[in-house]
């Protein structure tokens, strides 16, 4: 039982007014949350932080501040801000809360807290949900809007949740970026004044900013250790986070959908529920506050999130549009002797009337082009099986391109706004489908269903999804709805999701979005990975995957070796370091494996026979992140160890090459002082092992003085580079 509730008299001021105060301890193994919650009074925050013990529980009313209502309403305290604001029928804009109902449930996956709002004259209700869930210390907090009024009431706001954070020297992290330079991390100090990060897109809500942030509570930011919290949005749409420091002892933290044009009209009788927002707590520093979302995430937040995913080969930077039968059986010969396990095969496979050679048509008509694949996908699902490897395809289904059979038949089916034209996106002619009109809803599940129930030998599935929504305006809603667009869209994502994972749990899912335009935990329960960036650059993929680590797990983020030079920054980065920086995430290839040589391909092969060995400890093992690059000490390294800390691997890449530089040893994280580990380093390219190859040394020594790594690899002339990188895999002796 992780809820307790402790009921007694309080406050002589609560105690005159006759009020029964009941303080509600919401508890995950490691953290209490308590609000106080009185029948007829007031739903105040009082703390959240580490598990309180039963002592200190009981006074916490008298050394909190009890002031700050957990779920801010606007009307009678205008001068702060809310999270909840409203026009009723009648006109007046104000809400008065008071608590009627505190409850708890049991479900099989945690507990659900429900405390029950209603204003003190209208019949307006707010339900505010407190989730644990079983083994995590994570707490789900989220809202349910209803009400009984005979009019229907506007919801001019209505965020998910609010947090006050005592102030002091709390820093924020949080990421930031653009199309292929996602996942970039901001580390500042929280100052008076407003911080809103928000997205606009409609679509695809990470390129620029994350719904996600942490607060470090105790000074900067540290990795291993002071006191954080962390927060994550679980939605797909636009959001808004925002932290209000005014003229009081705290920070006020809301985070929710973005009410920027989406004022929502709730009619009487229907709910409104407002998406999750997952809180952390850890004393373990931001590496703590990871760990914790990444084991929830794995859990209960990711299609599949303890199943070790396979090693695949994708098309797309192989090859492009050029998809063409040969073509792909050549690459699922390529990538299953070099030992991986999927193949797929990306955009460019489809089209009838519309040929797809490029990015200017064809979305929509799902149909194989015979003319490249004479043999349909049957032959290609034939070739994987021929080469021992699973297939897997692209799709692109929330789109479509005004030169296409789809747009022909169904123009009604896009997102724009009435007497006007439609603004085009990728290739001057895509569009948006419409996705709150049921019937493209069962389009794009149809689509879906149609290829598995035709082909269920496809184990792989890649979503993409590369366009915002520019223009306003849905075709389906009515006009006095139009402002529910943006959040009827999700809606509509969100229920052909449900479909198709309802009749298609196993089948893996790859959450894409011209990048990593879509890792978000609104999503993410739908598939089982993302794609981090369409920028493969390994060095620059050091700092994407660094900040992206900070909310989500490795085996969600697909992590690919691709071609030198590089394609996005035209960089020359030896294949070593490639591989190095691949093997930390989900490891794949995109790559044409035909112009590999024979040398690259022995080395790929001998690291996806590594990778096997370590895949488990990566993808399902706890991570600490050691030495940040943004630092800018010429070196990152992270490691990730097995929650029984019997075997770890150990990440370390150079970040910048200077001669005589000077870089800081590492230290670990993570192992038992106790134990003694073996070293073996993997992906060996130097003529002579390390010094400590084969030898063993106490977690002690190695968290208080880390080893020493050689500054270059020892490599023949020729070979020499401007590159350093090192995996070693650690293993506590029996
Ligand atoms: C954008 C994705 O991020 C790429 O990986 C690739 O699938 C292209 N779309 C295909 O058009």
């Amino acid at each position: 039982m992780n809820f307790r509730k402790i009921t007694f008299l309080l406050s002589t001021c609560l105690f005159c007014s006759g009020l029964l105060a009941q303080n509600v301890e919401i508890s995950t193994p490691n953290t209490s949350m308590v609000i106080s919650a009185p029948v007829g009074g007031n739903l105040n925050y009082l703390y959240y932080g580490a598990k309180l013990s039963p002592t200190d529980l009981e006074n916490i009313e008298s050394a909190e501040p009890s002031i700050y209502s957990a779920y801010p309403v606007y009307g009678m305290n205008c001068q702060v801000e809310s999270a909840l604001a409203v026009k009723h029928g009648d006109g007046n804009m104000s809400l008065e809360m008071e608590v009627v109902n505190v409850s708890t449930r049991t479900e099989k996956d945690g507990e659900v807290t429900v405390v029950e709002l209603k204003d003190k004259v209208y019949p307006f209700y707010v339900d505010v949900y407190y989730k644990t869930l079983n083994g995590t210390d994570v707490i789900e907090t989220w809202t349910e809007v209803k009400h009984q009024e005979k009019k229907p009431v506007v919801l001019n706001r209505f965020q998910s949740a609010y947090l006050p954070i005592r102030r002091g020297d709390v820093w924020l992290s949080h990421l930031s970026g653009s199309w292929a330079n996602e996942g970039k991390l901001t580390q500042e100090r929280l100052e008076p004044g407003v911080k809103i990060i928000k997205n606009k897109d409609g679509v695809r809500n990470t390129h620029t900013a994350h719904p996600e942030v942490m607060f470090s509570l105790d000074g900067k930011p540290q990795e291993n250790s002071g006191a954080t919290i962390g927060a994550a949005l679980c939605y797909s749409g636009n959001y808004k986070l925002m932290v209000d420091t005014h003229d009081d002892e705290y920070h006020h933290f809301f985070a929710g959908i973005n009410e920027e044009n989406s004022a929502y009209t709730l009619p009487k009788g229907e709910s409104f529920v407002t998406p999750a927002v997952a809180l952390t707590y850890s004393d373990e520093g931001l590496s703590g506050s990871s760990r914790n979302f990444h084991k929830w995430a794995r859990d209960y937040k990711l299609a599949n999130g303890n199943q070790l995913r396979k090693i695949l080969l994708n098309s797309w930077e192989g090859v492009y549009f050029d998809i063409n039968q040969e073509g792909m059986d050549q690459m699922m010969s390529d990538i299953a002797s070099m030992g991986g396990e999927l193949f797929v095969m990306d955009d460019g496979w489809f089209g009838g009337k519309y040929q797809r050679n490029t990015d200017n048509s064809s979305l929509g008509d799902w149909v194989v082009d015979t003319r490249k694949l004479p043999d349909g996908i049957e032959g290609l699902i034939r070739d994987a099986k021929k080469n021992g490897v699973k297939f897997g395809i692209w799709i692109e289904p929330e789109m479509s391109n005004t030169t296409s059979e789809l747009y022909e038949k169904h123009p009604e089916w896009i997102i724009k706004a009435p007497q006007r034209e439609p603004v085009l996106g990728r290739g001057g002619t895509q569009v948006v489908l419409d996705l709150a009109n049921p019937q493209v809803q069962d389009f794009i599940y149809n689509l879906v269903d149609d290829l598995m129930t035709k082909y269920p030998d496809i184990d792989y599935i890649k979503w993409d999804a590369n366009m915002g929504i520019q223009n306003h305006g849905s075709n389906y809603l009515t006009a006095d709805k139009q402002s529910h667009m943006y959040i009827e869209f999700h809606r509509g994502l969100e229920k052909v999701l449900q479909r198709i994972r309802a009749k298609y749990p196993e089948l893996t899912i790859q959450d894409c979005a011209s990048g990593g335009g879509r890792a978000n935990y609104g999503l993410l329960p739908y598939f089982d990975e993302f794609w981090v960036s369409d920028n493969t650059d390994a060095l620059q993929r050091v700092y994407m995957q660094w900040g992206t680590s900070y909310f989500f797990p490795a085996i969600a983020m697909a992590s690919h070796i691709s071609a030198a030079p590089n394609h996005q920054t035209f960089r020359t980065i030896p294949l070593k370091y490639r591989i190095d920086v691949a093997m930390s995430g989900r490891l794949g290839m995109e790559i044409q494996p035909k112009n590999m040589t024979e040398e690259e391909k022995a080395l790929c092969k001998n690291a996806i026979e590594e990778y096997k060995m370590i895949r488990p400890i990566v993808q399902l093992g706890d991570l600490y992140r050691l030495q940040s690059p943004y630092d800018n000490l010429g070196v990152a390294s992270l490691l990730y160890a097995t929650p029984e800390k019997d075997k770890a691997v150990f990440y370390w890449w150079k970040t910048e090459q200077f001669v005589n530089q000077h870089l800081p040893r590492v230290k670990m994280a993570g192992l038992d002082p106790n134990k003694n580990y073996k070293v073996k380093e993997l992906n060996r390219v130097d003529n002579e092992p390390l010094n400590f190859e084969g030898k063993t040394f106490s977690g002690a020594y190695l968290m208080a003085n880390g080893l020493e790594m050689p500054y270059n690899h020892k490599l023949d002339y020729h070979k020499l580079n401007d590159y350093s990188s090192r995996v070693l895999y650690l293993e506590a002796a029996q």
